[in-house]
Order: C-alpha cells, then sequence, then structure tokens
C-alpha cells in the first residue's frame, strides 16, 4: 500500500488524487537519493516507525486465530464499480466507486473499498511483490485499500487510527502454462495501460470488469493478519493487514506489460520497476488453524498410532 497522504491521505494510493503531505515529500523507489532506504529520514516519524510494512511472513510463527472467519464482501461483483484507472507515478491505481466494502475476517467494523493499486518488479522474471512468505517474493502484488466506515472517508482520520485503514493484499503469480491474455479480467485491465503511459495520466474504465473478476477464484477464507502501515511514504501505522495466502495466477505476457509500458514521469523517463518497498522487521502475525482435510489426516495418524500401542500391549 502506498501512500499514504497527507493530510490525507492516501494510501499508497490511497488517494492520490486527495493531496496532502506525502505529496510535499519527494519519495521514490529507483533514485539513490529518496528511495526506501531514504525515507525513515525523508518521512519521519512515520517511516522510521515500529511497526511499518511490508514484512517477510514466517508461516511456522505464524499463531493460531479462530477469530479469523471468513469476511463479507459487498458489491466486489459489481462491473460498474471500478471507475477510473490512473498513472501516479509510483503505481497504477484504480478508483473504487461507493458501496463496495469489506467486514468480517475479525476487521472492528465494515470497511468502504477506496482503491486498488499494484506493485511489481521488472518482469515476471524478476519479482516485486511487497510481502513476502518465508522468503518468497511472488512477481506482483495487488493491494485493496479501505477505510473505517464510520469514519465517513476522512483519510486525515484514517490514518491517525491504528485500525482506521484495512488493505487486502494478494499476491500474483505466473500462470503455469503457456497460455496468453489470461486471464480475461486482466487482458481487459492491462489493455488500458497504453492510454496511461505517463505520470498523472487517468482514463475512465467502462463497465464490464469486476474485482471479483480480478481476484480469480482465490481462496479469500485462507489468510495472514497482521497489524502494519501504509508502505509509501508517509508510512502512517495505521493499517490492518491481510495478506491472501493463495495467488491470482495471471500470464506471464500480461504481467510483463506494468513494467515495459508505465513511466515514472513522461515519455523519456524512466519505466516504472521495482516498485515496491523493501521487508521492514517482523510484526506478530496470526491465521486460520489448519484446514479441516489437513485436521481429519492428522487425527486418523493419532488414530493409528493409538491403535498401534494398543495392539502392542498384547
Ligand atoms: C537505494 O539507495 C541506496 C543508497 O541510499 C543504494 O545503496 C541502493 O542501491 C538504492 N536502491 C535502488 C533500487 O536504487
Ligand atoms: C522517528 O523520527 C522522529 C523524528 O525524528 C523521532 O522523534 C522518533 O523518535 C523516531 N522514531 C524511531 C522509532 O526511531
Ligand atoms: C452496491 O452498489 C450499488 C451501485 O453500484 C448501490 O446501489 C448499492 O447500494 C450497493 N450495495 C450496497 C450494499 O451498498
Ligand atoms: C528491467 O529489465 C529490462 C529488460 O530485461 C532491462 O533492460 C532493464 O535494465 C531492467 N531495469 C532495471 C531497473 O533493472
Ligand atoms: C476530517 O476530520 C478532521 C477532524 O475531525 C476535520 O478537521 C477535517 O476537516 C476532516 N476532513 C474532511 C475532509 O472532512
Ligand atoms: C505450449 O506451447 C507448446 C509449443 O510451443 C504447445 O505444444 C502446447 O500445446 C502449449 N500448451 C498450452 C497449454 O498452450
Ligand atoms: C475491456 O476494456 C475496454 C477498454 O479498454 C472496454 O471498452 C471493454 O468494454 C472492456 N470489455 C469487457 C468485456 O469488459
Ligand atoms: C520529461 O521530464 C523531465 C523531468 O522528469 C524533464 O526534464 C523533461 O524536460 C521532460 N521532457 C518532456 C518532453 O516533457
Ligand atoms: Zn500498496
Amino acid at each position: 500500500m502506498n501512500c499514504l497522504v497527507v493530510a490525507a491521505l492516501a494510501v499508497c494510493a490511497l488517494v492520490p488524487s486527495v493531496r496532502g503531505a506525502s505529496d510535499a515529500i519527494a519519495w521514490c523507489y529507483h533514485q539513490p537519493s529518496c528511495n526506501d532506504t531514504k525515507w525513515p529520514t525523508i518521512a519521519a516519524p512515520f517511516c522510521n516507525g515500529t511497526r511499518q510494512s511490508p514484512i517477510d511472513i514466517v508461516s511456522a510463527s505464524a499463531t493460531v486465530n479462530d477469530a479469523l472467519t471468513a469476511f463479507t464482501f459487498t458489491n466486489y461483483s459489481s462491473t460498474t464499480a471500478l471507475t477510473k484507472i490512473e498513472n501516479t507515478g509510483k503505481t497504477l491505481k484504480v478508483a473504487i466507486a461507493s458501496g463496495v466494502k469489506v467486514s468480517g475476517g475479525d476487521l472492528p467494523e465494515t470497511y468502504e473499498s477506496l482503491q486498488f493499486h499494484l506493485h511489481w518488479g521488472n518482469g515476471s522474471s524478476v519479482p516485486g511483490s511487497e510481502h513476502t512468505v518465508d522468503g518468497k517474493r511472488y512477481p506482483m502484488e495487488l493491494h485493496i485499500v479501505n477505510i473505517k466506515s464510520s469514519l465517513n472517508g476522512n483519510t486525515t482520520l484514517a490514518v491517525a487510527d491504528s485500525t482506521g485503514l484495512a488493505a487486502l493484499g494478494f499476491f500474483i503469480e505466473v500462470m503455469s502454462g503457456n497460455e496468453t491474455g489470461q486471464p480475461a479480467s486482466w487482458k481487459n485491465l492491462t489493455s488500458y495501460l497504453t492510454s496511461i503511459t505517463n505520470s498523472g495520466d487517468s482514463v475512465k474504465m467502462a463497465p464490464g470488469i469486476s474485482l471479483d473478476d480480478l481476484l480469480g477464484g482465490v481462496d479469500r477464507s485462507s489468510y495472514y493478519r497482521y497489524l502494519g502501515s501504509l508502505t509509501t511514504p508517509t508510512c502512517n501505522e495505521a493499517v490492518v493487514w491481510t495478506v491472501f495466502k493463495e495467488p491470482i495466477k495471471v500470464s506471464k505476457d500480461l504481467i510483463d506489460l506494468f513494467s515495459t509500458t508505465l513511466h515514472v514521469s513522461n515519455s523519456s523517463s524512466p519505466l516504472m520497476v521495482n516498485v515496491f518497498r523493501n521487508i521492514q522487521p517482523a510484526q506478530p502475525v496470526s491465521t486460520q488453524a489448519q484446514r479441516s482435510g489437513s485436521a481429519s489426516t492428522t487425527c486418523y495418524s493419532l488414530g493409528l498410532m493409538a491403535l498401534s500401542f494398543f495392539l502392542g500391549r498384547f
């Protein structure tokens, strides 16, 4: 997630159009003078904080939390909810219409979905997800940024609230076969890239694809949870993070379009590559108990052990 803004907000792209303090900070990914190693000094006091994102999720260290129930997604099937696609110079951001919401999943209340944006590396062979799992970095990561409904869209309040924002992170992995242009929803999304090659470019999106379409068949009941921050300056520690275990599968040709089409500024500026923050110190992570499938396998094995022990006595 990126950016937050300022006064607003913007989390990453949260609302880039919401101008704020973050606009005032000349941060970047691609130059030593302003890349993420400099954020703790150029964007203190938050980027130098103690619950910063992203993190490496160590699956074996995640504690079991039975409160991590299923989410309820409202209007994620709407084919008119994705309204505008924009090159912010730091990411590709898609605005989400009002009325799209997420609740459940042990979130403290309902959250309104504001926007989603992406992080990537340099083509499918140089991965650029923000979170990593057991050290594995995925080709891309999609962040859906949501704000507590009770804050009525006030991002200033959201970034000052330790759970003011909820970010949903989805890894993107290359499809296993050699198919191209798949899935159709991502073919459609990437068809807009050539219309927004320069920073500040944006176009309206035609009705047709929904968030559900873009998330594919990913199992949204299996995820990691931790408390962290925006992953772009001003790095406010206001984010309840959900990182889903199963990746979205997108064909290699479409993944490669992001790092070969979008520029950080005008057409003579560098291409937007490696747009992710490096890993921050670990935080406590929780997740669901193993699924019943493995649980019953365990019971079965224990049963066999008990049986053999019992038989062994005779
Ligand atoms: C970021 O800047 C540091 C020095 O501040 C440099 O060592 C590092 O290579 C830079 N990384 C990138 C990706 O530019
Ligand atoms: C971050 O920087 C601010 C301002 O310089 C400072 O007050 C604060 O103590 C720093 N926080 C940490 C965790 O170093
Ligand atoms: C879903 O979105 C539609 C408009 O796209 C809106 O009329 C409806 O109220 C929304 N549903 C909810 C539960 O907010
Ligand atoms: C990205 O990949 C392209 C093609 O492989 C290469 O020419 C370019 O130098 C890479 N850019 C960076 C910043 O590594
Ligand atoms: C957000 O809330 C703060 C504090 O209540 C208020 O001062 C500010 O005007 C609000 N911003 C917007 C855009 O409503
Ligand atoms: C992958 O490509 C090979 C040849 O390039 C072809 O024979 C095969 O059918 C393709 N597989 C798929 C799933 O398209
Ligand atoms: C795909 O995107 C184009 C714009 O690039 C749009 O005109 C078209 O309606 C979309 N198709 C579907 C099926 O959503
Ligand atoms: C492109 O942007 C750079 C600064 O990023 C500027 O120096 C240059 O003049 C711009 N070129 C054009 C054609 O606008
Ligand atoms: Zn992000």
